[in-house]
């Protein structure tokens, strides 16, 4: 029997993450959306590509919960963006009254399954569905480290003119304006990039990670990015379900890991058939420590004003 993995919010992200996990025949896929008819659309469209781009992994659209029955995991990417005259707070309350239903919803028919959560803001909507599934913290983790970090790794590989494979990166902090990109972690194939990129260069790239979703936001003038995030949140279903424990930045449960204490924010995680199975402390610089705590700081506030 295949595995299967739930999509909820059948919109950009959620659509190209049904469409790349069936292009990996990772598993089958069940698309669920409020809005009826666009579900069941994309997953018919889906599943018709399927003889000429090799895949047979079922995709069915749906409006009802019922079908998340047996899910092994599921990527939440429901919610709203802002609009015009919508304040922050108004588009955080909103979200968190999405994903909170969400989450009592995913609770009673897939009690056993791991989620990965993308709505925004990121680390806030993680903390809010753990909250409101009840769920394990290691069965409840948030997708944006590994997006930054691939924003990272495509404008040192596009800078080098090297594979894209070949860099790595570590992003750390919040999914916003207060992450905090490591690029003493980046290399190409071992080499740390300081040996091959100058420094003011290496500055300039760091800069446009921390703002590749606004980047991109304006470039579309309507909606934000998803190929990418939808690549990454399939790249840690992946992880879970084929037991990679892969070391990947996303946003996990801290209970006292780089002093941190009951946030949920972007740090090294090894994910695997366990989910979230450890977090990774790095020694870091003064700078970075100050970096990460100015990031949770903010966090604090913000579920504050959600009422935690
Ligand atoms: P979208 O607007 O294309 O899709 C959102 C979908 O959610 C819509 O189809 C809508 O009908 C659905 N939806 C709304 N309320 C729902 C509910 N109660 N139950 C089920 N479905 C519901 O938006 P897009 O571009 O797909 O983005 C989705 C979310 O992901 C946004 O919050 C966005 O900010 C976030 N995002 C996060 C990223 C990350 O790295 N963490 C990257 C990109 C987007
Ligand atoms: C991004 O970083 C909007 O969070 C989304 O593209």
């Amino acid at each position: 029997m295949n595995s299967k993995i739930g999509v909820i919010g059948a919109g950009n992200v959620g659509a190209s993450c049904a469409q790349y996990i069936a292009e990996a025949n990772l598993a089958d896929v069940v698309l669920l959306d409020i809005v009826e008819g666009v579900p069941q659309g994309k997953a018919l469209d889906l599943t018709q590509a399927g003889p000429i781009r090799g895949y047979n992994s079922m995709i069915t659209g749906t409006n009802s919960y019922d079908d998340l029955k047996g899910a092994d995991i599921v990527i939440v990417t429901a919610g709203l963006a802002r609009k015009p005259g919508m304040s922050r707070e108004d588009l955080l309350n909103k979200n968190a009254e999405i994903v909170g239903s969400v989450a009592e919803n995913i609770a009673k028919v897939a009690p056993d399954c791991f989620v990965i959560v993308v709505s925004n803001p990121l680390d806030i909507m993680t903390y809010h569905f753990r909250v409101k599934s009840g769920f394990p913290s290691h069965r409840v983790v948030g997708q944006a480290g590994v997006l930054d970090s691939i924003r990272f790794r495509a404008f040192v590989a596009m800078e080098l003119n090297v594979a894209m494979s070949d860099v790595q990166a570590l992003v750390m902090g919040g999914h916003g304006d207060t992450m905090v990109p490591l690029p003493r972690y980046s290399t190409v194939s071992g080499i740390p990039i300081s040996e091959l990129i100058p420094a003011d260069e290496i500055a300039a790239m760091t800069q446009r990670a921390k703002v590749g979703g606004g980047e991109i936001v304006k470039l579309l003038g309507t909606g934000s990015a998803y190929y990418a995030p939808a690549a990454a949140s399939v790249e840690m279903a992946r992880a879970i379900l084929t037991d990679q424990k892969k070391l990947l930045p996303a946003s996990a449960l801290c209970e006292g890991q780089y002093g941190i204490n009951d946030l949920y924010i972007g740090v090294p995680i090894i994910l695997g058939a366990g989910g979230v199975e450890k977090i990774v402390e790095l020694k870091l610089t003064d700078e970075e420590s100050s970096m990460l705590k100015n990031s949770a700081d903010a966090y604090k506030e913000t579920l504050a004003a959600l009422g935690y």
